[in-house]
């Protein structure tokens, strides 16, 4: 689904139908996950999505994780995949997952020494007060493309995202649990 949206973005295909005409085609284009993005996980659990992203497109992608122990595992699961040649050996270096609170901590928003240009989080588990402080550190990178779920009581937070517009509101029912929230992508204005 994300890979998807990536995509329907790149080519101006969900933009169109939103907001039409607000980002140029050299802003669509930064919207694609490619080699050269950086790919972020904020709460990546045990790194299924950090070590889809780097085998769909062979960007460098990173996992940032509260729970050290889930960290842990992500790292023997990812290689133990390369060492069983599961996967190819290069997502070892491509890959990289950090145990910290994203909220707090200075260094995980970055990917590979540098802001990550693609980030996803499920933040409908994260707390209150730890989103109003990953909306303030995201204001101060220069991610591209930004996807997460939002709780209601998130919205307003998140929505002071500066130099980033929603573009993109879903409203998404989690099977079996009854959980409802929106999947929201936020578009950094100035990417390039
Ligand atoms: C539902 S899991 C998502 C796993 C992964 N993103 C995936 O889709 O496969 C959400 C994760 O966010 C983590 N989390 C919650 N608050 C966090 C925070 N402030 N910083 C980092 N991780 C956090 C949780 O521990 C949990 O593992």
């Amino acid at each position: 689904m994300l890979l998807k949206v990536f995509s329907e973005l790149a080519t101006g295909k969900l933009t169109r139908i939103l907001l039409p005409g607000l980002l140029t085609t050299e802003q669509q284009q930064a919207c694609l996950l490619s080699s050269s993005s950086r790919f972020l996980d904020v709460g990546s659990g045990l790194g299924k999505l950090v070590l889809h992203m780097t085998l769909a497109t062979g960007c460098f992608a990173a996992g940032v994780e509260i729970v050290s122990n889930r960290v842990k595992l992500a790292v023997e699961f990812r290689d133990k995949l390369v060492e069983k040649k599961k996967v190819p050996a290069w997502v070892a270096q491509t890959t990289s997952f950090v145990a910290a609170n994203a909220a707090t901590e200075k260094g995980p928003l970055l990917v590979n020494g540098a802001h990550a240009t693609h980030i996803y989080m499920f933040s409908v588990v994260f707390s209150d007060h730890d989103i109003g402080l990953l909306a303030a550190r995201l204001n101060k990178t220069d991610f591209k493309v930004l996807i997460c779920a939002l709780k209601h009581r998130h919205e307003k937070t998140l929505f002071k995202l500066t130099n980033a517009f929603q573009a993109v509101p879903v409203e998404v029912s989690m099977t079996g649990g009854g959980q409802h929230f929106k999947m929201c992508v936020f578009i950094k204005l100035g990417a390039h």
